[in-house]
C-alpha cells in the first residue's frame, strides 16, 4: 500500500484533494497534515475521517523537527503540498507567517522527502501545489504560460514563488522528483468567506454592503474546484517528473461583473426582488500592489494530460451558491470566533 502525505487537507482546496484521493484509491493510505489555523476546518472533511485508508494528523510544517520524525516514522512514498497561508489580504498585513509557512514549510518538505528517499527516487513524487499569482501582472492581453518569467507582486506571490524555486532548485541540485502546478483562483463548496466569491455569498445572505476593491475592473480566471482537484489527480499519477503544468478555467472575469452575475443569481435562489443585491455594491479603498489581470494558458496541461474544465461557470456559480446555502452551519461557524475581528479590521468597519 503506498503512503501519500497530503498537506493542508483540512482547507479548500485541500479538503477536496483529500476527499478524492480517499474515495478513488483505496489501495493508498492518506495522511492529512494540516494545523488547523483558522483557514483549516475539519468540518470541511467529517464524511471520509472514518475511512481504513485515511489518518488525520495534526501539525504544522514550519517545525522541522515534527516533520523530520514523521517522515522517518512513515516513509512516504509520495507528497501532495498543499498546506500554505493563502490569502493576499492577510499577506499584506502580516508577511512574516507567509514566509513561514510557505518558504519554511516548503523546505521542511523538501528536506524530510529528500532524506528519506535518500536519492532512491523509484516510484516517488513531491507535488507542488502553487498559484497563477507568482507570475505577476497581465495588461489588458495575452496569457500566462508555463515560461513566463516569474514577476511576483504581493507578499503571498512572492512567498509562493520562492516556494517554486525551492522546489525546482531541489529538482535540479538533489534530483528530487517533483511535479509543480500553477492555477488560476479557484472557487466553490467549503471557501473560507475572506475570499471574493464566498464573502460576497455570505455578506448578501446577510445584506451586508459587497466592498469592491477600487474600480472594480480587475480580472481574474476562475475554475471550480473539484476541476481543479481532478487535473492534480491526473498530475500526480500522469505529469511527467521535473514539469510545470498551469492550470486554468478558461473563463476571465471583471471583478465587477462576476459580483453582478453573483447578484442576480443570488437574488434568484432568495427570492429577493431582481436588482436588490446589486445595491449592496460598495467601492471601497484599493488593495495595495493589486494585480490587474490574471490569465491562465492551460494548453500544456490540455495537450498533454487531456484535461480541460468540466463545469462552466454559471452551473459552478449555482453549484457553490446551494452549497452555502445549505450549509448555514458551517457558515456561521466560520464567521464566528476571530472572523469578526478580522472582518472590522480588513474593511474598518
Ligand atoms: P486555504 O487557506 O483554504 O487552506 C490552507 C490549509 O493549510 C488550511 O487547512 C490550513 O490549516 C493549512 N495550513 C496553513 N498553515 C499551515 C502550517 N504551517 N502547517 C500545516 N498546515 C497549515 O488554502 P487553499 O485556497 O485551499 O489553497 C491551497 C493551496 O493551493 C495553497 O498552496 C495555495 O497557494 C494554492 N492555490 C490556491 C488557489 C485558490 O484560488 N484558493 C489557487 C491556486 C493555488
Ligand atoms: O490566482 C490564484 C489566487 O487566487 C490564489 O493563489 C490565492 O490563494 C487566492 O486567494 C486567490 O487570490 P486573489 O487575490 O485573486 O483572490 P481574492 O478572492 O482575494 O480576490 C479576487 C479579486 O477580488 C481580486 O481582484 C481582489 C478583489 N476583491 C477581493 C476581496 C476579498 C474585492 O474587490 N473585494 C474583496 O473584499
Amino acid at each position: 500500500m503506498k503512503k501519500i502525505l497530503i498537506t493542508g487537507g483540512a482547507g479548500f482546496i485541500g479538503s477536496h484533494v483529500v476527499r478524492r484521493f480517499v474515495n478513488k484509491y483505496p489501495n493508498y493510505h492518506i495522511y492529512n497534515l494540516d494545523a488547523l489555523t483558522y483557514a483549516g476546518n475539519l468540518e470541511n472533511i467529517v464524511d471520509i475521517e472514518q475511512k481504513q485508508n485515511y489518518t488525520f494528523i495534526k501539525g504544522d510544517i514550519v517545525d522541522a523537527d515534527f516533520i523530520n520524525t514523521l517522515f522517518k516514522e512513515h516513509q512516504f512514498d509520495g507528497v501532495l503540498h498543499l498546506a500554505a497561508e493563502s490569502h493576499v489580504d492577510r499577506s499584506i498585513t502580516d508577511p512574516l507567517s507567509f514566509v513561514k509557512t510557505n518558504v519554511i514549510g516548503t523546505m521542511n518538505l523538501l528536506n524530510a522527502a529528500k532524506e528519506i528517499w535518500k536519492g532512491n527516487y523509484e516510484g516517488k513524487r513531491f507535488y507542488h501545489i502553487s498559484t497563477d499569482e507568482v507570475y505577476g501582472s497581465l495588461g489588458e492581453t495575452g496569457l500566462f504560460t508555463e515560461t513566463t518569467s516569474y514577476d511576483p507582486n504581493s507578499p503571498y506571490s512572492a512567498s509562493k514563488a520562492s516556494s517554486d524555486h525551492f522546489v525546482r532548485a531541489y529538482g535540479e541540485t538533489y534530483g528530487l522528483p517533483y511535479v509543480l502546478t500553477n492555477c488560476s483562483n479557484n472557487y466553490g463548496p467549503n471557501h473560507f468567506p475572506e475570499k471574493l466569491i464566498p464573502l460576497f455569498i455570505n455578506n448578501i445572505i446577510n445584506k451586508k454592503s459587497l466592498p469592491v476593491y477600487g474600480d472594480g475592473k480587475y480580472t481574474r480566471d476562475w475554475l471550480f474546484v473539484e476541476d481543479h482537484a481532478v487535473a492534480i489527480d491526473l498530475v500526480f499519477h500522469e505529469g511527467k517528473n521535473h514539469e510545470t503544468y498551469n492550470i486554468g478555467g478558461f473563463n476571465e472575469w471583471q471583478n465587477i461583473e462576476l459580483v453582478k452575475l453573483l447578484c442576480k443569481l443570488m437574488d434568484e435562489k432568495l427570492g429577493r426582488k431582481a436588482g436588490e443585491s446589486e445595491e449592496l455594491i460598495t467601492y471601497v479603498k484599493d488593495r495595495p500592489g493589486h494585480d490587474l489581470r490574471y490569465a491562465i494558458d492551460a494548453s500544456k496541461i490540455n495537450k498533454e494530460l487531456g484535461w480541460k474544465p468540466s463545469v462552466t461557470f454559471e452551473e459552478g456559480l449555482e453549484k457553490t451558491i446551494d452549497w452555502y446555502l445549505s450549509n448555514e452551519i458551517w457558515l456561521k461557524n466560520v464567521t464566528s470566533r476571530d472572523y469578526k475581528k478580522y472582518y472590522d479590521n480588513q474593511y474598518n468597519m
